[in-house]
């Protein structure tokens, strides 16, 4: 039995030797000390042994196996260093390469400028009228005929006005006034709402005019509405969006929609009122037009002019975002150059 040990020890050794992984270790534990393995089959006929030879052949027995343990572990923590380093290296990962740059999309400026002002009238009880009364495509009759202006005004001429081919009324809108009139037909007062939206003129580009631009509508028809309101309304507009501090005024105007009418102005923000080249020497910039509702526009869609008042206001989107940002070219907002877009 003491022969068959040292083989069995022998043999072991011998594998140990070609052992090349970790796997091959555990198969070796396996095969000689597992609990099938075969040194346990031998320890299982030791009982057949007298007292003396069980001694001795048990004590040999355990020093081998244990001395196979030991030789197994260190081979296995070698094996288990060389693996690790192996995998270390090829999983290397140089924290000093740049990353690569993922562009993210941003939201235009006249989106956002629209956004914000539109949720800033939404915080003073204005909701947003709803697309279908803000059509882009329009006929004369909301864009002008209802809105009061007369037939031979001149900003019907198609100087100014693009008529379409559709027919002979169709044109693309030239201002968003027409979303008034398409509101009132639909709802009674109360009413207050805004309407933002994209509108169109035959002008020559440059950097104040675009032959589209884009506008937002307000509308407030009550009992009682007075000018004093429309007032209050628009300086908390220009609080709000401007800050504190921009010094505004109204001015008398004219819009065949409304009477009386105003235009409001905010100080220039390149000369803060001194005057310079974007004021053209004012010291002042327009940003809206507005006024009370003229009795005609409310009569002509049936609302009472005796028992119900209103104002209306309209604001260049364009006008609004260029002052706030101090962009001084309308046509940086179309261009889509996107070292412009990225800086909102
Ligand atoms: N629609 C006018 C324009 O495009 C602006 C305007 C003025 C709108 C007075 C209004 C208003 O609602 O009451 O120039």
């Amino acid at each position: 039995m003491k022969q068959q040990l040292e083989t069995i020890f022998k043999n072991a050794n011998e594998d140990l030797a070609k052992a090349s992984s970790i796997n091959d270790i555990e198969e070796i534990r396996g095969k000689y000390l597992s609990r099938k393995g075969e040194f346990n089959e031998i320890k299982k006929n030791l009982k057949n042994l007298s007292d003396e030879d069980k001694r001795i052949v048990g004590s040999l027995a355990n020093e081998i196996t244990q001395k196979l343990e030991a030789s197994l572990k260190a081979k296995y923590d070698e094996f288990y260093q060389k693996e690790l380093n192996e995998k270390l290296q090829k999983e290397r990962i140089d924290i000093t390469l740049p990353g690569k740059y993922v562009p993210t999309g941003k939201v235009h400026p006249l989106t956002s400028t629209t956004n914000e002002i539109v949720s800033i009238f939404q915080s003073l009880g204005f909701s947003v009228a709803p697309d279908r009364n803000s059509p882009e495509v329009e006929t004369e009759y909301f864009n002008f005929d209802m809105l009061n202006v007369p037939k031979d005004h001149p900003a019907r001429d198609v100087q100014d006005t693009f008529y379409t081919t559709l027919a002979p009324n169709v044109v693309l809108r030239s201002q968003t006034s027409g979303a008034q009139i398409h509101v009132m037909e639909e709802q009674k007062p109360p009413i207050r709402i805004i309407a933002p939206g994209r509108v169109y003129r035959n002008e020559n580009i440059n950097a104040r005019k675009n032959n589209f631009f884009h506008q937002i509508e307000g509308l407030y028809v009550d009992k009682d509405i007075t000018f004093g309101d429309l007032k209050g309304v628009l300086n908390e507009f220009i609080r709000i969006y401007f800050g504190a501090s921009r010094p505004t005024r109204f001015r008398n105007s004219f819009f065949p929609f409304t009477e009386p009418s105003a235009e409001v102005d905010v100080q220039c923000i390149m000369c803060e009122g001194k005057g310079c080249r974007t004021c053209s020497g004012t010291g002042w910039l327009e940003i809206l037009g507005c006024g009370m509702v003229d009795p005609n526009v409310l009569r002509g869609v049936g609302i009472d002019p005796e028992i119900y008042t209103g104002f209306a206001f309209g604001m260049g989107v364009e006008r609004l975002a260029m002052l706030k940002y101090a962009i001084d070219d309308i046509r940086l907002f179309f261009n889509n150059d996107e070292r412009f877009l990225h800086q909102f």
